[in-house]
């Protein structure tokens, strides 16, 4: 089976794409599919940092740790080593399609909430200056997303 390689991608990679490759990460698992993950922000604030305290007891109360991951900057290289670049927002999406290499790599970026067409948000709000009823709506938007995604990649197979 081919390995999908799937990137999530933030602003400060330390709330919503950590968030999101921890739901990818845990679905994909249960589901015993091949998915490979990671996440990156657009700005480099943040670079070594565990995911937010907020974003991690969010995750934590559903179920999922993802006290191991670490911010990271997003790379040129992304590009290449990923098949799927999903994107919480559209600022976010600009910034990708800023750094692709090319037009057909850049069209591997897409907003995560293409995933989720019935939902009536396009973009997965920042938390940051948020409380944890905004970083549990967050998660409740990227539950329906990377459940379609899941699907569909498995009906892909
Ligand atoms: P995220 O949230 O993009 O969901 O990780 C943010 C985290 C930090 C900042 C902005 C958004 N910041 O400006 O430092």
């Amino acid at each position: 089976m081919r390995t999908t390689r799937i990137l999530l991608v933030c602003m400060g990679n330390i709330c919503r794409s950590p968030m999101a490759e921890g739901l990818v990460r845990h679905k994909a698992r249960l589901r015993g599919m091949a998915v490979t993950t990671d996440s990156a922000g657009t700005i480099d604030h943040h670079v070594g940092e565990p995911p937010d305290p907020r974003a991690q007891r969010c995750m934590g109360m559903h179920g999922i740790d993802i006290s191991d991951l670490r911010a990271r900057h997003l790379l040129p290289q992304d590009f290449h080593d990923f098949d799927l670049l999903l994107a919480m927002d559209a600022e976010n999406l600009r910034g990708l399609h800023r750094i692709a290499p090319d037009a057909s790599l850049a069209a591997k970026a897409v907003l995560i909430m293409d995933h989720a067409p019935a939902h009536r948000l396009r973009e997965v709000p920042d938390p940051w200056y948020g409380g944890a009823g905004d970083f549990e709506a967050v998660f409740a938007m990227l539950d329906e997303a990377t459940d379609n995604l899941l699907n569909a990649l498995g009906d892909e197979r």
